[in-house]
């Protein structure tokens, strides 16, 4: 069964001519289905009427043991909301957001009507066309570093939403990450259920994962650098904590937390890293998102502390450089 699909309502009170022509409502489909989710097990479901198009969470998506609140389903489905929200606009529709969750919908994520003709500006145009470029760089980046001018849109993309977005500064930040992320690496490693359910999500040669969804490439999951903290398999071997730290501190990473930590927050998120990440993509960067530690209470709790932070950190994304050569490590 496809995770992806989507459902077609009949148009309730809309007249015929306020109809989703088709070719607008498959863009929709696919621009959601390129979203980032957790395991890629693309937890959303999406429902037009009318001139509208809304977006469910699909609770019974669940991951018992990486994800047993939900933290992260509710992430993935707010990086889908701007995918959605992106798509509308590229219709040549403008738009009115209305996000959920609201009291008699406790899975609505958000729902997008088009209002009135108007095309999309540049830049949304940009961030609209790198949905299908974008994808999980979980590889070491290029040594060279983002330019000033690029943390910047970035930071400024990642803190949209009502969401705050700050980089890992200095080599003491960096140190305080790298002993968080060594320390959730370590106990995600030695649990056995926990890798049992991780295993299962993961693809094998032929595409397929044993879990109920598309699951991911676990080749992916090279092991080098920082992200081999960022999705810790019972293979992982496990940097040196100095050297991963010197990692931390030369690439760009970011933390997205909100005030608070309810269903919304996590939406908001969501579509605040979806925003970063394609914007990113459109200046011809590559990303990767790190939660699998923060599902750790004490890790988030602990990254609060030590960073200072304000709110409830979420998500951790790394922004580089893509290295010339795949898979090239660095020395
Ligand atoms: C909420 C959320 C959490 C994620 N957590 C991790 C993570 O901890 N480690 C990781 O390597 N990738 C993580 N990912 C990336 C997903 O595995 C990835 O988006 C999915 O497999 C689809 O692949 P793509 O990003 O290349 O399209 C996360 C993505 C989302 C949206």
């Amino acid at each position: 069964m496809s995770p992806r699909r989507s459902h077609r309502r009949g148009a309730g009170t809309a007249t015929e001519g306020q109809e989703w022509p088709p070719e607008d409502v498959r863009s929709m489909e696919q621009s959601v289905g390129r979203a980032p989710s957790v395991h890629n097990t693309q937890p959303w479901s999406l429902v037009f009427g009318g001139r509208t198009a809304s977006l469910y969470e699909r609770a019974e998506v669940s991951l018992e043991q990486h994800d047993p609140e939900g933290r992260d389903r509710r992430i993935s489905c707010g990086a889908a909301l701007t995918n959605l929200f992106l798509a509308v606009r590229a219709t040549g529709w403008d738009v009115e957001l209305r996000r959920g969750p609201g009291p008699e919908e406790p899975d609505l994520v958000g729902v997008v009507t088009g209002t009135a003709r108007r095309e999309p500006s540049v830049l949304e145009g940009q961030r609209f066309r790198a949905i299908t470029r974008r994808s999980s760089h979980r590889r070491p980046f290029h040594e060279e570093g983002l330019a000033h001018v690029s943390r910047e849109t970035l930071l400024a993309a990642g803190g949209s939403s009502g969401v705050g977005a700050r980089w890992v500064t200095g080599t003491a930040e960096a140190r305080h990450v790298a002993e968080l992320l060594g320390y959730a690496a370590r106990v995600h490693k030695k649990d056995r259920h926990y890798q049992r359910e991780l295993a299962m999500w993961m693809t094998d040669r032929s595409g397929r994962a044993s879990g109920a969804g598309s699951g991911f490439d676990g080749d992916d999951l090279v092991g080098e650098g920082v992200p081999g903290v960022g999705l810790t398999t019972s293979g992982t071997r496990l940097p040196e904590q100095g050297r991963l730290a010197e990692w931390i501190a030369e690439e760009s990473v970011m933390v997205l937390c909100t005030d608070s930590d309810e269903p919304s927050d996590h939406f908001r998120t969501g579509e605040a890293l979806e925003l970063a990440w394609l914007t990113a993509t459109s200046l011809g960067l590559v990303a990767s998102v790190i939660t699998q530690p923060l599902h750790l209470a004490e890790v988030r709790r602990g990254l609060r502390e030590r960073l200072g932070l304000a709110g409830e950190p979420h998500v951790l994304a790394r922004f580089g450089h893509p290295a010339p050569v795949p898979g090239q490590r660095r020395g």
